[in-house]
């Protein structure tokens, strides 16, 4: 018989029908005349609850059905008695799909998240765990969802790349180099002629360059897709491998972008609340109480906007009151987490989109301001969360452009074909970057990104 998932079982008021249910066992309990054995097939957050009579059953097979193991039932749908369920199944079958040990890793509750991430190849069976997976899954149908509905094409850009676009150097490279022989010219350098691509090549930190040429003929394309950086940063905020959505917008200004920024974001967690309820409840009770709250808080705050040196100037009177930062604050100087958690979290209590910062802490693409020291950059700061986008006005003219990548000896030769897009048409364009890792954390409440991808990259971690 088909098996019906316990999502559509719980739902389902057709009482006395046949059913069949497959998941793994969550509890088993019993009185003397009946076990109780309660069923997760990953569907949803809720089991099912199955009753089997004693008699019904020989003691070997109860025996089986421990925790974590896996069960066919096939039984008839019957209106429960018990609070706060609908439908239970009165088992008729049951069968032991997948015998589970006691030595199983998931068995107790309440378990420490390290302990889980050391296990990462069987959390995905807690609660949590699949209740995180499952708001995900519904985040990336929004973000396609939102882009789809307001024009920006899918637009695929390359994992593998020859130029680095943030211009920080944290890039894994990719080879077919025999590592044990490598052969080196005269001067010491790795001759890459005849490697793989015939020239170094890396995984790509991001794909705004190759966006903004999709942009730029396409008027306005969104990417979703993983990223690499290699930095050494061990925090509960980065990850080596994650993913990024990069919409690129031909004829945008700052205030527009901010615009999108802004309702992108709104939308996404307006999205989590209508689909993912279920999952933000018990994430609400166990991971965090103020959760939904604060998902709530977000859709009735218009974003804070204010410029760098607005921000600066709110950050040295902190210190002036006597507020203790461990960085100094000083025009120039680039946020640190700390700076940004007190604007949002302290000063004004609501995301921030900070704008216009000093040119020289920002990438060379962005669009340099009339005062030319300042760049039309724009960072939406959120709470707990810090900088979930990363964005600017691009830089359209040739002339400028080609004047920072030559003050960060950037080598010219790499960037001739995005110059491209300035010599021929050029277009005021801009866009941003969400970390949708970043973007999952908040929805969810977690406190860790390593616990919001299934399968997390961080420095001297690549299990599983
Ligand atoms: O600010 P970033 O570095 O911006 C860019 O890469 C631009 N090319 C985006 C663009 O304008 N198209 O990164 C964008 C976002 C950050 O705001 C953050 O949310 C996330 O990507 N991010 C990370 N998330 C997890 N782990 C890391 N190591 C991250 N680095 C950046
Ligand atoms: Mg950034």
């Amino acid at each position: 018989m088909k098996r019906t998932k316990i999502q559509e079982i719980l739902l389902c008021e057709d009482f006395g029908k046949e059913v069949t249910v497959k998941g793994w066992v969550r509890t088993h309990r019993d009185s003397k005349v009946v076990h109780f054995i309660a069923l997760n097939d990953g569907s949803t957050i809720k089991n099912v609850q199955v009753v089997a009579d004693t008699d019904k059953f020989d003691e070997g097979l109860f025996k089986q059905i421990t925790t974590g193991a896996c069960l066919s039932v096939t039984g008839k749908l019957t209106q429960s008695p018990g609070a706060g369920q609908a439908s239970e199944i009165s088992a008729e079958t049951i069968e032991v799909l997948g015998q589970c040990p006691s030595d199983y890793p998931m068995q107790k509750k309440g378990q420490s998240f390290e302990y889980m991430r050391q296990h990462g190849h069987l959390r995905l069976r807690t609660n949590t765990f699949g209740a995180v997976m499952r708001i995900r899954h519904n985040m990336a149908i929004a973000i396609h969802q939102y882009f789809h509905e307001h024009g920006f094409f899918y637009f695929h850009t390359p994992l593998i790349t020859a130029s680095d676009c943030e211009g920080a150097g944290q890039m894994f490279q990719v080879t077919t180099k025999n590592l044990y022989d490598l052969k080196k010219d005269k001067d010491g350098k790795i001759d890459y002629s005849d490697d793989f691509f015939g020239k170094m090549t890396s995984l790509t930190v991001s794909g705004q360059l190759e966006g903004e040429l999709g942009a730029t003929a396409l008027g306005a394309i969104y990417t979703f897709g993983p990223t690499f950086r290699a930095e050494n940063s061990n925090t509960p905020r980065h990850l080596s491998e994650f993913w990024m959505i990069e919409p690129e917008v031909a004829f945008i200004d700052l205030q527009d972008l901010m615009d999108l920024e802004e309702d992108f974001i709104k939308y996404c967690v307006r999205w989590a609340l209508e689909h993912c309820q279920d999952d933000l409840e018990f994430l609400n009770k166990m991971i965090d109480k103020t959760l939904l709250q604060r998902l709530n808080g977000v859709l009735k705050e218009t974003f804070v906007r204010l410029t760098y040196t607005e921000g600066i100037k709110i950050l040295e009177e902190a210190v002036a009151k006597g507020h203790k930062f461990e960085f100094p604050v000083s025009w120039g100087m680039d946020l640190a987490s700390e700076h940004e958690r007190y604007l949002v979290e302290e000063h004004f209590k609501k995301p921030v989109i900070m704008t216009d910062y000093p040119k020289e802490i920002k990438a060379f693409y962005m669009k340099i301001n009339e005062d030319g020291k300042t760049v039309q950059g724009t960072d939406v700061l959120f709470p707990q969360i810090g900088e979930i986008i990363g964005g600017s006005v691009r830089e359209e003219n040739y002339d400028k452009l080609i004047g920072e990548i030559q003050s960060r000896n950037i080598p010219m030769k790499d960037m001739w074909w995005y110059l491209d897009t300035r010599k021929y048409g050029s277009c005021p364009h801009g866009g941003f970057g969400l970390g949708f890792e970043r973007l999952i954390l908040f929805v969810t409440g977690m406190q860790n990104i390593r616990d919001v991808i299934p399968f997390p990259r961080s420095p001297k971690n690549a299990e599983f």
